[in-house]
């Protein structure tokens, strides 16, 4: 059900942790079952996103989307960043079961939580960024027909 990366990423997950003074501090979770996700963006003076680490309370699908995401931001640029999106990073892992969708949409708003934090931080803003939802349950329609 899950691919050989997922379950690399499930069990060996990529830049666990914190970082302190970080740049950017995203939180991000899901109502609907209760996982959430923590980001943090070390971005150097040039916009470059030189560390990031997370911390996911939630599903193993979480964990994945969230260790591959953070791979994947590191060391592009904030607009680069912008564009690893919940597909950039499903394709990544080789794909995702459909109910385990909204677990890599959990990985693009903690993304874009912790760069919204750092815009706010510096009092710029970010072209293409929109404020983040603290809940992206909201968000997903397509689940939403399943009820
Ligand atoms: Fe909700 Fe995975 S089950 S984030």
């Amino acid at each position: 059900m899950y691919s050989e990366k997922v379950m690399d990423h499930f069990q060996h997950p990529r830049n666990v942790g914190e970082i302190e003074n970080a740049s950017g501090v995203g939180t991000v979770g899901n109502a609907k079952c209760g996982d959430i996700m923590r980001m943090y963006l070390d971005i150097n003076d040039n916009g470059i996103i030189q560390d990031c680490k997370f911390k996911t309370f939630g599903c193993g699908a979480a964990v994945a989307t969230s260790s591959m995401a953070t791979e994947l931001v590191k060391g592009k640029t904030i607009q680069e960043a912008l564009q690893v999106t919940n597909k950039a990073v499903m394709e990544a892992l080789d794909g995702l079961p459909p109910v385990k969708v909204h677990c890599s949409l959990l990985a693009e708003e903690a993304i874009h939580a912790a760069l919204w934090d750092y815009a706010e931080k510096h009092g710029i803003k970010i072209e293409g960024l929109v404020k983040p939802k603290s809940d992206i349950h909201e968000g997903e329609e397509e689940e939403e027909e399943e009820y």
